[in-house]
């Protein structure tokens, strides 16, 4: 069991020594983080869960957030076209209708064997005693303070300064943070079940809120919310077999995209983050993520080129275009599939694997930190701001300097196109790695160097989720890299390929299982960026 927050990992241990299985494990860690890592753990966002049984079947339960129903293309738009600043990451009029109660419920009842009162019971106790912060903890409020920016501080809010500050100040290493709105709105979900969250008490407080506060989220955009289970993405890699995320997310496709592409290269004997290993992943994320922008949205209002896209043809004919010795420019990049595609039209992750060996991979997020910013009257979550992942303001750049296509416009009931990656490697069938990430489009190359760094490179898992990470997804034309990840004469020989290096500080969270393949022990690697996480068994 490993997940950024160490008590919600104990939650997950204890789930499984009391004989609960992966599912079981997941959905009691996914409510208890709701409580304890606030800014992205959640129940007023959405995500994706990838689940595999020791027998090899999957599922993926899509709990994505969906636009309301009184969405439009344009709504983050003046009159002259010009974007609202601030008006699709912050506030009600952000929020997309969220999945994550109904995701975790749906997947209780179809895959667990514990009761709703049971799993959410470790949640309910952290949220009304409270759980005791560390500085890895205290250290996410700090970045509250960017909200200071947005018009939704804090401070300025009665009912989030009730929850989240005392004498003016938010919580500290040592605080016991209590949040008693919280416990009363999961005790209502625990009694009543979904039917509290989308056609109850908490559906009419969101409401009520969204309203006062210029929102459009109405009753029927609640009642109307719908999970989809879809089949898991998937594609093979130096013989390992990886399944992630599909449609409405980005993530498995771009991950198998670069993963097709850079096969044909011995990442391994040219060296962990040489400049050659670094230019040939680099060019193949800058071509995937181009494809990532122009052709995908969600399924069921667009046709997703996929089978296309992870061709082996397309690989080939992408590795055609990258030269040995330069980095290609982003807009020389132009993404050409052939047709017939043109026929038709702050996030969390954890990693389960219990005693039988069955597998959850977990990644669900309320976007930015802290989502929306905003809570609804006494409810204690913080709403999710996804509908920032849409195209709102086509050919400009979204939070995440990601400039995207009209497969991904706004619609009513649509789901924004996601970049998480919730993954599972298995080789000849057995069970190999857990893994993904929070981060944006980040998520994706994240995801891709812990495979990378295990599959090519050799290392134990807690060194390839802490190893330092770079970064490219076409827009802006940068390799971003964190301190370290370059050598000083690799960063100047991609300099001098043509690369622009932007140096950023450390991004991302990946919290991944690794099953050593010849003894079956399971290894556990927390992202060190995150130093209140957990890796644990029993
Ligand atoms: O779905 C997505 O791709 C984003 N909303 C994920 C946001 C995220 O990972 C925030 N973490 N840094």
């Amino acid at each position: 069991m490993v997940a950024e927050q160490r008590y919600a990992a104990e939650v997950g241990v204890q789930i499984l020594r009391e004989g609960g299985n992966a599912v079981d494990a997941a959905v009691a860690v996914a409510y208890a983080l709701a409580v304890v890592d606030p800014c992205c753990g959640n129940i007023g966002g959405g995500g994706f869960m990838l689940v595999r049984t020791r027998d090899g079947r999957e599922r993926f339960i899509d709990f994505r957030e969906r636009a309301p129903l009184r969405a439009t293309p344009r709504m983050f738009l003046d009159r002259r076209g010009n974007a609202v600043a601030g008006a699709s990451t912050k506030g009600y009029l952000s929020v997309g209708v969220p999945g994550t109660v109904m995701g975790l419920e749906r997947a209780r009842e179809a895959f667990g064997t514990m009761s709703r009162v049971r799993l959410l019971s470790p949640a309910i106790e952290l949220a009304a005693h409270g759980y005791r912060l560390d500085s890895g903890d205290a250290a996410i409020f700090a970045a509250a303070a960017r909200a200071a920016k947005s018009p939704y501080t804090f401070a300025g809010q009665r009912n989030v300064r009730a929850i989240f500050m005392r004498n003016g100040r938010l919580p500290a290493a040592g605080d016991l943070l209590m949040q008693p709105q919280l416990a009363a709105t999961l005790r209502t979900i625990s009694r009543d079940g979904e039917a509290a969250f989308y056609r109850g008490p908490i559906a009419r407080a969101v409401v009520r809120a969204s309203r006062a506060n210029g929102g459009i989220l109405t009753l029927q955009d609640f009642a109307g919310y719908s999970i989809e289970e879809r089949r898991p993405l998937h594609c093979s890699y130096r013989g390992y077999d990886i399944a992630s995320a599909p449609p409405p997310s980005s993530g498995g496709v771009t991950l198998c995209e670069i993963l097709n592409v850079t096969s044909r290269y011995p990442l391994g004997s040219w060296g962990w983050n040489s400049a050659r290993s670094a230019h040939y992943t680099a060019e193949a994320a800058r071509r995937a993520f181009s494809d990532r922008n122009a052709y995908l949205g969600d399924p069921d209002f667009v046709r997703n080129p996929v089978a296309q896209l992870l061709s082996a043809g397309h690989a080939a004919k992408l590795r055609s275009t990258i030269a040995a010795d330069r980095a290609t420019p982003t807009v020389d990049v132009h993404p050409a599939l052939e047709p017939p595609a043109h026929e038709h039209a702050q996030t969390t992750h954890f990693s389960i694997v219990d005693r039988d060996g069955d597998a959850v991979a977990l990644t669900y997020t309320i976007n930015d930190w802290f989502g929306a910013d905003v809570i609804a009257r006494n409810t204690g979550f913080f709403l999710n701001d996804e509908m920032d992942d849409f195209t709102t303001n086509p050919g400009r750049p979204n939070m995440y300097g990601l400039v995207q296509g009209t497969p991904n416009a706004i619609e009513p009931q649509k789901r924004p196109l996601s970049s998480m990656a919730p993954t599972i490697v298995t080789r000849a069938g057995k069970l190999f790695m857990v893994t993904g990430s929070p981060g944006g489009p980040r998520i994706i190359t994240i995801v891709l160097s812990t495979l990378q760094n295990v599959i090519d490179y050799g290392m134990n898992v807690q060194g390839a989720v802490d190893a330092p990470r770079f970064h490219m997804q076409g827009l802006p034309d940068e390799l971003q890299y964190e301190r370290n990840a370059f050598s000083a004469d690799a960063a100047r020989t991609l300099r001098a390929m043509g690369y622009a290096l932007h140096g950023l500080s450390d991004w991302g969270s990946a919290e991944a299982i690794v099953v050593d393949p010849r003894t079956g022990v399971r290894f556990g690697g927390t992202d060190r960026r995150r130093s209140s996480g957990l890796a644990a068994g029993y």
